[in-house]
């Protein structure tokens, strides 16, 4: 298959937070923001895959900067790196200044998908050819994150998770 870079699965989704999404303290609720994540990172691993895909786990999620009532956010995902059948998404989390325009990282997040065919089989997909230097980073660290995803899941001895246990050998 050929490979495609992380700039073919960019998704882009920008809206507002609108009062019925918000917590007690007016900031927009975390799981109204893991379901926009979610919901762009599949478009963005259907773009990648040209498949049905399915999330399969929640990686990482980090909620770094409460994002208040009125913000337009700007959700962004690509396709770090694929494997065989399942993709890690990367997303990133902007708020907007109202005047100036410019934009803040409020948060971040790691999925994995998996490409299914209409019986929820998994199937292959094309790998990914990083361009930028941040995409070369999430790239190689991926490797990593999936073991540890799958250590934590019970479905990878850690002692078969090498990549992983490599982070904590000593030279
Ligand atoms: C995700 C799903 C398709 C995986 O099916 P499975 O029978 O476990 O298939 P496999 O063991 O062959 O795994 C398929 C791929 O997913 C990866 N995977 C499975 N669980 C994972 C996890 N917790 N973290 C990271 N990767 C995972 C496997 O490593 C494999 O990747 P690879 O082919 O690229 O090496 C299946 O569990 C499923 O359909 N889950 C429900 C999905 C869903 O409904 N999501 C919406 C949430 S409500």
């Amino acid at each position: 298959m050929q490979a495609k870079t992380p700039s073919e699965s960019r998704t882009i989704m920008t809206d507002l937070v609108l009062p019925s999404e918000t917590n007690p303290l007016n900031n927009l609720f975390g799981g109204e923001l893991l379901a926009r994540m979610d919901r762009c990172a599949s478009i963005s691993a259907r773009r990648h895959s040209r498949r049905i895909v399915v999330t399969a786990s929640v990686n990482h999620v980090a909620f770094n900067r409460a994002i208040p009532l009125g913000s337009v956010v700007t959700v962004e995902a690509n396709i770090s790196r694929a494997f065989k059948t399942s993709m890690e998404v990367f997303i990133d989390v902007w708020i907007e200044d109202r005047e100036s325009g410019s934009r803040t990282k409020a948060n971040e997040a790691i999925y994995t998908f998996v490409a299914v065919d209409d019986t929820g089989k998994p199937v292959e997909v094309p790998p990914v050819k990083p361009e930028t230097g941040l995409e070369e980073d999430r790239y190689a660290a991926a490797l990593r994150r999936k073991q540890l995803s799958l250590v934590l899941a019970g479905k990878l001895k850690p002692k078969e998770a090498t990549e992983l246990r490599a982070l904590f050998v000593e030279d």
